[in-house]
């Protein structure tokens, strides 16, 4: 089976491990072990618990304790809703192995995770790529969106809150979606691994799955819930969605380790407490984004509303791969280019991470940008507003 390279995957493989200022990251500042026993107020009697257990397969679809937890993140989900999977990558490579073949339509929100595009492509869908744009503050114009959603539309894809923007679609807009959805009677998916970093509610927010019988949710506990290395992620669907994924998953998961069951457990039981982490520190993060961007003339964004990234675009004559390699050569601060989520002209920027990287780091981009020499006129409303304010 042939699939494109996957463009973001591959730039942070390379670049990752050898930056000094990692500003592409898009998990929250992951947790020790340590810090994870005491925010869910456990102390080594939680790994205690590990130790008389055999090192068989975990529980095949996920522990109930585990999946309870999961389920309680949703309005309506029960643990037989559920199914536990490798990761949100290993959920969402499940969900369109299971529900997408050749010749299926498929309309994807772009820009997205690469795998909403290349995985059904593989699988020879027809995928639609549905631009979603700056002006409309990254959010999908409903009227174009109807008119994409054909009666052929098998299923409606996008991220929520979005990688690599940070648009976040409240909960009149996903009605909206599955309200266009239902006319063609489409399957809506939604990866919700950002879901829980909204900056200005500290509510979880609304899930596809409690609003659209036809809704599929997909999410995971490395990006909102900071504990990547679990690798463990979970499907919520209607049963005909969790049956066909179960078929494929017997082939190529069997169940997730226990270790990582047990751990993700934990943490969800405290899933207020660690999402109250996550928050601060992505909403302290903005705000310093915020006033970097708002003084430098180069750059102009959207604000992002969730999520970990934001989306930046730069008025400077260059590609974006070569200016994220400049970049990392010059001042050691790694971005991701846009043109490896097809949005050239534009760099994410990762702010979850680590505080100190990014009051570090964003001082070094002002200094490679001012060596950039001038601003050309007149290209970003950011850069016409701040040259008529300037003496
Ligand atoms: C939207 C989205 N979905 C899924 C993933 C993969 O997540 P996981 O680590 O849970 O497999 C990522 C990782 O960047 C992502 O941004």
């Amino acid at each position: 089976m042939e699939i494109e390279p996957f463009a973001v995957e591959m730039w942070m493989n390379a670049h990752e491990n050898h930056c000094a200022f990692n500003l592409a990251e898009t998990c929250v500042s992951s947790l020790t072990l340590d810090e994870l026993l005491r925010l869910s107020g456990r102390n080594a009697d939680a790994l205690a618990e590990l130790l008389p257990r055999k090192l068989t397969y975990g529980a095949i679809e996920g522990s109930d304790r585990l999946r309870d937890a999961i389920a309680a993140l949703y309005e309506t989900a029960t643990r037989r809703d559920v199914v536990v999977a490798h990761g949100t990558a290993g959920a969402n490579a499940l969900v369109w192995q299971a529900m997408v073949g050749p010749g299926d339509r498929v309309v994807s929100l772009v820009p997205t995770y690469q795998q909403h595009v290349s995985i059904p492509e593989s699988l020879g869908a027809e995928v639609v790529r549905f631009p979603l744009r700056a002006e409309d503050n990254w959010l999908p114009d409903m009227d174009a969106l109807a008119r994409a959603v054909t009666p052929e539309t098998r299923m409606v894809a996008l991220t929520n809150p979005n990688n690599p923007t940070g648009a976040l679609i409240d909960r009149t807009g996903l009605e909206r979606i599955a309200g266009i959805a239902r006319t063609a009677n489409a399957w809506v998916l939604v990866d919700e691994v950002y879901r829980g970093t909204a900056q200005d509610d500290d509510a979880i927010g609304p899930s596809v799955s409690d609003l659209y019988e036809r809704g599929i949710s997909t999410a995971g506990m490395s990006k909102a819930f900071a504990l990547a290395g679990l690798r463990l992620g979970w499907v919520v669907a209607p049963e005909e969605v969790l049956a066909a994924v179960s078929r494929h998953r017997d082939y190529n998961t069997i169940s997730v380790g226990l270790i990582d069951d047990h751990l993700a457990a934990l943490a969800l039981e405290s899933a207020d407490r660690v999402l109250d982490r996550s928050r601060r520190i992505t909403r302290a993060n903005l705000d310093r984004i915020d006033a970097w961007i708002a003084a430098e003339p180069r750059l102009d964004w959207v604000r992002p509303r969730a999520g970990t990234t934001a989306l930046v675009a730069y008025d400077l004559d260059v590609p974006s791969e070569r200016f994220c390699l400049d970049l990392l050569a010059e001042e050691g601060v790694l971005f991701t280019p846009g043109s490896a989520m097809g949005m050239e002209g534009h760099v994410r920027i990762g702010f979850a991470n680590d505080p100190d990287a990014l009051e570090a780091g964003l001082p070094r981009v002002s200094a490679f940008l001012a060596r950039r020499g001038d601003i050309r006129p007149d290209t970003s409303s950011h850069a016409r507003a701040t040259a008529v304010t300037q003496p």
